[in-house]
Parts: structure tokens; sequence; C-alpha cells
């Protein structure tokens, strides 16, 4: 919470909306969760719950004796029991004779595609995980992980998973900067890359950016890499090496050692308002056991019938937790694809849909408010009707985007769960069960069963009706285990705004009949296309710029990609920089994600008496607003002048 937060009152401009979708006979018919009994048998017990959970979704080499233990605020969870993360999503599928089943139908960007079973994904998992080995991996490293959307990022994921190595994915549309710190902070062994992925119909390049961070990575000793791109890259002789090289004279076992339930799984970086990202730490029994609940329950997964598509990259929280862990541990089917979802057209994902017979989709609301905007023609030239369920994930959906993905999409039969969780939660936390729970058009509903989710006010109470904080009651299976190096900035992050409680950094509010509606983030992270980006990242990226003397930036609601990046900026007295170097800056320093969408020049920026930037009065100006109390402005000028130039800026630009 910093002083720019806006008190959730100020955000209540939702309307109440008031549609209801029951789910439909048709689907309660077959559907795993009717009725109240998993809320019931969670809120009679929840620790017990998670416990019979565990026990039915996974195989356990050693049981638990405790299931978990809580010191506020540090979990574990099925104390003493272990387990193979990698036996549980692969061996027991393949032991169990379902080898042939399809793991996953991958479609590249280009056309080509693959299609990789059970038993292949086995394979090369056993392989790969022999090959890190070779290199020097071992239980307890870390691995670092930049590719593309291709079947390698998942079979690398698991072979670190298989030997109690911790993989920690960077996004490939991350700078060289952002890679090398991300690298550094973990300090990884192994870098697993590629020469490059397609994209928009090119191929970008990844060995070659990984290069620049590897110039000033003393941890990495060896690098893989992934022919995909076909472009040209160095290969540094000693340190670089081939993956179909090393995979092909690798040893085809890898025995699936058991792990402690706490075994470290992954580090996954994300903002928060601080400009240094945070390596959220996941461990293995818990997580695996609530990403396969959710994964089961929430998506009515029918692993024999169904075909599961969720279009997040492996980057993201979203990629681990329902391409690969979930799902996987689940036994489903699923579609990986590996671009952009217009190219060679804007209809490419509903052809892919009606290519494998899709039945449960899950993706962001920004990319339905983008296919809203290509109009429904383009959906309307495929038969969507395998279709089951639709998904949502990432920022609040808007009812009207609802509403269209349930008409357009869905076709009016398939119910919509509106999922909200974060990197640090793991695992979907408010959601509604498709077969139980009527939906209201833009709201995630109630918390699922075992979780404990509640509104306060800034105080700290208890809201029951209205606007307020969102937080966490009690401890759950796949909660962050902490911040990789930082245990103190854990504690300060989550639980030091309100006594006991993790706080999410969400505003939300509850309607008369108990429904959550989440309404963004209240604190200084953005969320960009589904993509969380601190303000004060990029503030540190612009001011890294020669010509740059101070930046201010600040998320403005955007149509389309939810909220939109923008700047403002002095330069140093006699510097010159335009606004596309500056845009192209922040690319190489953070990503391409972070480029802000306009730059405002400024001979001053608005701050209180104290030398504080006023944010939200900069919000007010980008989103054109008439602003309240300036009268703790040092200079009112500075503001009259930069609403003159926002005013002069075209709105699409
Ligand atoms: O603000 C919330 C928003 O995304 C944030 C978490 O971002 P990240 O860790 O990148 O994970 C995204 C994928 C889980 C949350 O704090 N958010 C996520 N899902 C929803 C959402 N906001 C509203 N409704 C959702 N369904």
């Amino acid at each position: 919470m910093t002083d720019n937060a806006s008190p959730p009152g100020a955000i209540d401009a939702l309307q109440w909306e008031n549609r209801r979708f029951p789910p439909s006979a048709a689907f309660k018919n077959d559907t795993l969760a009717a009725g109240t009994f998993l809320y019931d048998e969670a809120d009679a017990d929840y620790q017990g719950f998670w416990a019979r959970q565990s026990a039915d979704l996974l195989d356990w080499a050693k049981e638990w004796h405790t299931i978990c233990e809580w010191e506020l605020p540090f979990a574990k969870w099925f104390v003493g029991g272990e387990l193979n993360v990698s036996f549980n999503c692969l061996d027991r599928h393949v032991l169990g004779g379902r080898g042939d089943r399809v793991a996953f139908y991958w479609e590249g960007e280009p056309g080509d595609s693959r299609v990789v079973t059970y038993a292949e994904l086995l394979d090369e998992t056993q392989r790969f995980a022999n090959v890190l080995k070779d290199l020097g991996v071992g239980k307890g490293d870390r691995v670092n992980i930049y590719l593309p959307m291709i079947p390698e990022a998942v079979v690398a994921m698991l072979a670190c998973a298989r030997i109690g190595a911790a993989h920690s994915v960077v996004f490939g549309g991350f700078s060289a900067n952002s890679l090398r710190d991300r690298i550094n902070d973990a300090e990884a062994k192994v870098l697993v890359t590629a020469d490059g992925g397609f994209r928009r119909g090119d191929v970008f390049p990844l060995k070659p950016v990984a290069d620049e961070a590897l110039a000033d990575t003393p941890s990495i000793t060896g690098v893989v890499v992934v022919r995909r791109g076909g472009n040209e890259v160095e290969m540094e002789a000693g340190r670089d090496h081939w993956y179909h090289d090393l995979i092909g004279a690798a040893d085809p076992v890898c025995v699936a050692e058991p792990m402690d339930s706490e075994q470290l799984l992954f580090l996954l970086y994300t903002s928060g308002t601080t400009g240094k990202p945070k390596g959220i730490m996941h461990t293995s029994g818990g997580y695996l056991t609530q990403v396969a609940f959710t994964h089961k329950y929430v998506f009515d997964l029918h692993p024999e019938t169904d075909v599961f598509w969720c279009t997040a990259d492996v980057g993201w929280i979203t990629g681990h937790s329902y391409i690969v862990y979930g799902p996987l541990a689940n036994g489903a089917t699923q579609v990986m694809y590996e671009g952009v979802p217009n190219h060679p057209g804007n209809d490419r994902l509903w052809e892919i849909i009606e290519k494998y017979k899709v039945t449960l989709f899950y993706t962001a609301p920004t990319a339905i408010r983008t296919f809203m905007k290509w109009g429904a023609a383009e959906p309307e030239k495929h038969d969507l009707s395998s279709l089951r369920l639709l998904g949502s994930v990432g920022e609040p959906i808007n009812p009207e985007a609802w509403m269209w993905y349930q008409e357009h999409i869905g076709g009016n039969s398939c119910p919509i769960v509106d999922t909200w969780w974060q990197t640090e939660t793991g695992a979907i936390m408010i959601s509604p069960l498709p077969g139980a729970t009527t939906t209201k058009p833009g709201s995630a509903t109630f918390p699922l069963p075992g979780i404990g989710a509640e509104l306060v006010d800034e105080q700290g109470d208890r809201v029951e009706h209205g606007g307020g904080y969102l937080t966490l009651t009690r401890p759950w299976p796949s909660m962050l285990r902490g911040i990789w190096g930082d245990q103190e900035r854990y504690r300060e992050t989550y639980w030091s705004r309100f006594d006991g409680r993790y706080f999410a950094g969400d505003g939300a509010k509850l309607d008369s009949d108990g429904y959550l509606w989440l309404l963004g983030r209240v604190d200084d992270v953005m969320n960009v296309s589904g993509h969380r980006i601190s303000t004060t990242e990029v503030e540190s990226a612009l001011v890294a710029h020669p010509a740059v003397a101070e930046a201010a930036v600040v998320g403005a609601t955007d149509p389309t990609t939810g909220q939109a990046i923008i700047a403002y900026v002095t330069l140093r007295g006699g510097a010159a920089a335009d606004e596309q170097e500056l845009r192209a800056f922040v690319g190489e320093e953070i990503g391409h994600i972070a480029k802000p969408k306009t730059i405002y020049f400024t001979p001053d920026l608005p701050k209180t008496r104290s030398g504080k930037i006023m944010r939200r009065l900069l919000r007010d100006v980008a989103e054109g607003r008439n602003l309240g109390d300036t009268s703790t402005l040092a200079d009112v000028n500075v503001v009259s002048e930069l609403q003159r130039r926002a005013a002069e800026t075209p709105p699409d630009d």
C-alpha cells in the first residue's frame, strides 16, 4: 500500500449487474461438482478437505504426517510427505496404460504441428533430466528457461522437477537486461533457450538476446539451445550446446526420485510496487494439489474426452499452473499454440479450436476485447460447437466482454468461469464451479472450497457489502512460500497491511448476494493486457536514459488492454530525446510489454509540497478527468500545462 493507493470507494465505478446465468440442465447432467458438497466438506474442516484432495489427486511416495504447519506468514503443507512432481505429471499416466494419450496438440505459428503423447513426453523429459545432470545440475540448483511456446519448454520444466532443481522461466518477450537480472538473482547454473521463435510471421531472436545477458551472468556454466527459429546464432564452445545433440546422446532412463513436499519447484519473477521484481517461490506437494484440484473442478475436466486450451504463455503463472502442472497432473489432453492470434488471419484461434475440437477454452479479457474489435464474423467462419466451457483470467472482465464471449464464442451454451488469482496464490482462488454456481457477467463469484477471502476497509474491519480491500484469511496449499532471498520483503509486502491477513493488492466489491466483483489493483502495479508491470520499474528504466531527469508513470484505463502505460518525463537541461527513442529504451531495459503507449514531455512533474509525485492526479490527466482538489500541489501551473498537452494528443496515439 502506498500513498497513491485509491481507497476502494474511489474505484467504486462499477454498475451492479443483475443478469444471472444458472448452470444449464445439460451441463449439470455430467458435471463433476453439482450442488454444494465440496463447499460443505471444506467448510467443516478446510485442512482435512485439502488433505483428501491431495490423497485423491496425487500419488505420494511417502505419506505426510501434518497437513499444514502455519506460522504466519510461513506455511508448510503436507509436511513429511514425499512425491515427485514429474512422476505425477507423466509416469503414473504411462504406468496406468495411458501412454498413448495425447498430452499436447502443438500448433506452430507458421502452420507446422506436432502431436506429443504422454509416453513421448516422459521419454524426452527423462533424457533431458539426464542432460541437466550431465551439465552439473543437482537437487536444489536453479535452471533458467527462456523459450518460445514449444513443447521443449514443458520438457525442460518437468526435467527440472524430476531431479529437484527449481526452474525460473522468463517470458520470451523480456529483454536481455531483465533476463540477466533474473538469472543473477536466482544464481542459475544452466540456461535453456532457443535460437528464436515465431511471432507475427517473423522469427524473433532469443539466443542473441540471451548472449547479451550471458555477458554478465557468472553463475551460468552451461547453455542449451533448442533449434526452432532457424536463425543464425553464435555458440560458445564449452558452454553452449544444441538441445538435439544432447538429447540424442542422453541416457533414456532417469528414475523419478521422491522429493520432500516442500522442495522448491520453481521461482517466477513478478512485478511489485518497487523497481525490483520479486522471485516468487512455489514448492511441490501443496502447489500440485491445488493446481490439480482447481484444474479438475473449475474446468470440469473429463480427461478422456476433453481437449483443454489455455492461451497463456508458459512464461507466466497461468502457463505454469494451467498448461504444465495442473493439466498434466490430471492427465489432460491440451492444445499448445506458439504464436499470435492474428497470424495469418484474425480467425487463427477459432481455426485451431475447430481443428482440434477444443472443449475447454481459457483466455484473458484483453484478448476477448480484441476479438470483439475484430468482429463476430471471425469466429462465425468456424465450427466452435465442440466448446463446452469458457474461462477468463488476468484482469476484471467487463460485463459486455463477458456477454460477447458467451454469445459469439460459447454459442450461448457454455458456462463462463471468471477465475481470480495471482502469481503468488499459485492457483485459482475465486471462481465459479461451473456445474454449481449461478454466474453474473463480470463477477468472479465466490472463493473456491477451502479458500478464505474477505474484504476489509482501511482499518482492517470486515466489509460485508460494498467496496473494500481483498484479503485472504487462511493459508492455502499453493500459496507462495516467500520471496527468493528476501523473506522480510515477503512479510512486509503481503502480511503487514492488515493484521493476520494476506493482502492481494486488489480492490473488490461484494453485492447483496455475496458475489465478489474484482475492481483492479489499488497499488502502483499496472495491469496491461493481463501482464503485471510496476510503475516504479518503468520509471526506473526511463530515468536510466541519460537524457531523462525525472519520470512518472501511470496506468490509464484503455478499452482494449485494460490499462495503458502513460509516462510523464522531464528531460535534463540541454538534453534531447524523443518519444520513440525512450519507448525503445524501455523495451531494451525491461521488454516490449513495458513500453509506454504515450510519453508526455513536461518541464515539471506535479508534486506535493513534500515532494511526492502525485500519480493519482496524473492518472486523472491521462484519462481526461476533471481534477479534484489540487490544493496540496506545489505548482498548480504544471497540471494545467499537462492537461493542455493531453488534450492535444489524439486518443488512439
Ligand atoms: O489484479 C489481479 C489481476 O491480476 C493480478 C495478478 O496478476 P499475475 O500475478 O500476473 O497473475 C495473473 C494470472 C493469474 C491480480 O492481483 N487478476 C487476475 N485474475 C483476475 C484479476 N482481476 C480480476 N479478475 C480476475 N479474474
